[in-house]
């Protein structure tokens, strides 16, 4: 009998059955990925299983014996650790405290500081990273705040692990350290369950493969026994279009939207300058920390520049040439930025679907002139459509959405407000392989009709695929641009590794 056996799990949501009698297991000594679209039940089964949510029907077996947790913790205790896929971390303590919260080493009753420090750090350096503990969390990067919320759950003497989307904001070399932890774990006999919706990583480090498609379990497979495209069938239901490919026009239209001069931040970001054409997709690309996040906040004026300034055409001589200072001054320019950590920037919680989608269009018509209800119906129906977000109700809160869905509504919320340039940084976080190719055709053609994008990704595969000239980034300066035939995945590593101007 395997580890952890889940039999006829079943889970109702109003006007959702989001998982529908799914049997699941895992054994010791195992790695299974847990596949599916945005909205199949992945982490709803996970929820179930760490006793977030209460499950409708079903049972769950731990060593074989009857198990039944009543919250995260009670799992824990149990013997299941958990990195759910809204990292789940208190923002103003410190790193040391974020990783032993709850189950602080103390010394005669009293919380033995000295310890706790120790002890994160130990955490972290499993990872190989190698930060100040006492530091606040909110001092880090989305990625390292992921590797904090996985410390914190490796750190817990699990029987079975489970990982949902840990790998989204971690690039290649931080991967690669996760999975070598990942397989001594499993090497030490435990069991771990991972939700990923990159496949290469599925072929890297799973055993074994279950797939999920609306709510329904569809099959189980030995990853040896499971090709690429017949795993992404599975999940789909269908077979994937072709990949879409950008053609590295050689001349990129040579109308200039936007010219930033030596933009730069103390301390954040040396002076940078490029130029954004019009309707041109222009990729940002560079490891963890290069700096892409922060040049996307200083053209959006969320985290203002303290040097150099930005200039946008055809918008009259009034302001047309500044500094922002605030995304109020950006959102002017017609800039917007749609950022990384949809948890803590993005997404408004207590807000509708529909509110949140409407956010920016309503904000730039000024709150005194309200969308008529008609109207806002008219678009949000159409968004709905367009980028396939499964909601059964748009007027339901947003956290009720899976998080592929909610990135996406992120997305759309800018795409309606129709800025000059937008801004995105990591758009296709989370999104599955099916919509990821959706969305990367939709910026494909919004920029054929003349809007201007800047794109980062983590993912060079993407960033190449999708943009007309990519700038590359390394330790927090410019190293180089690439344009037309010269924008290949090997030439941004090479330009990421030499790090020449
Ligand atoms: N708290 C909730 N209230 C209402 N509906 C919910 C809630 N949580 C999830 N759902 C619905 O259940 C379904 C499954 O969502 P789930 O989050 O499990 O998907 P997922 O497979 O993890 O997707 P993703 O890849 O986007 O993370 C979705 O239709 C979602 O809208
Ligand atoms: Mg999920």
């Amino acid at each position: 009998m395997a580890l952890l056996e889940m039999a006829g799990v079943s889970k109702a949501f109003p006007g959702v059955l989001a998982l529908d009698s799914v049997s699941f297991s895992v054994d010791r000594g195992e790695i299974r990925a847990l596949m599916g679209e945005n909205g199949a039940g992945k982490s709803t089964l996970i929820k179930v299983l760490t006793g977030v949510y209460a499950s409708g029907s079903g049972t769950v077996l731990l060593d074989g014996v009857s198990i039944a947790p009543r919250s995260p913790a009670h799992a824990q205790e149990l013997g299941v650790s958990t990195v759910y896929q809204e990292v789940n971390l208190v923002p103003n303590l410190s790193v040391a405290e974020n990783v032993c919260l709850g189950y602080e080493p103390r010394t005669f009753g009293k919380i033995n500081w000295r310890k706790v420090n120790e002890r994160a750090r130990r955490a972290m350096s499993r990872l190989n990273i190698d930060i100040d503990v006492t530091r606040s969390l909110t001092d880090f990067s989305t990625a390292v705040q992921q590797l904090v919320a996985i410390a914190r759950a490796v750190d817990r003497e699990a029987k079975v692990l489970v990982l949902d989307e840990p790998t989204s904001s971690l690039d290649k070399i931080e991967v690669e350290r996760l999975f070598t932890l990942m397989r001594k774990l499993r090497g030490d006999g435990m069991a771990i369950v991972f939700v990923t919706h990159f496949l290469e990583q599925v072929y890297s480090v799973a055993d074994s493969v279950t797939v999920l498609r609306n709510g329904v379990k569809v099959g189980d497979w030995a990853v040896t026994e499971l090709p690429r495209q017949k795993l992404v069938a599975q999940m789909l239901g269908r077979d994937l279009d072709e990949v879409p490919h950008v053609d590295h026009r050689e001349a990129i239209g040579t109308d200039v939207l936007v010219t930033v001069e030596s933009l730069g931040r103390k301390n954040a970001m040396e002076p940078i300058s490029f130029d954004v054409r019009r309707g041109e997709t222009l990729g940002l690309s560079g490891l963890l920390g290069s700096g892409r996040t922060e040049t996307m906040k200083m053209l959006s004026g969320a985290n203002p520049a303290d040097s150099g300034v930005i200039s946008v055409s055809g918008i009259g001589t009034r302001g047309s040439r500044l500094r922002p200072r605030s995304p109020r001054d950006s959102i002017r320019l017609g800039i917007g930025l749609c950022p990384e950590d949809r948890k803590s920037e993005g997404v408004c919680p207590g807000l509708s679907v529909s509110e949140n989608l409407l956010l920016v269009l309503q904000a730039r018509r000024g709150w005194l002139r309200v969308i008529r209800k008609k109207q806002a119906d008219k678009i949000v129906s159409e968004q709905i459509e367009r980028l396939r977000i499964t909601t059964p109700d748009t007027r339901r809160p947003i956290e009720n959405l899976s998080g592929g869905n909610q990135q996406k509504v992120l997305l759309c919320r800018w795409l309606v407000a129709e800025p000059t340039l937008l801004l995105l940084d990591e758009p296709t976080r989370g999104i599955d392989v099916g919509n990821k190719l959706e969305i990367r055709k939709l910026i494909t053609d919004l920029a054929k009709k003349g809007m201007s994008f800047v794109f980062s990704s983590a993912e060079l595969e993407e960033v190449v695929n999708t943009c007309d000239r990519v700038v590359v980034l390394r330790d927090r300066r410019k190293v180089g641009e690439l344009k037309g035939a010269e924008v290949t995945e090997q030439n941004v590593m090479a330009r990421i590794a030499e790090g020449e101007a």
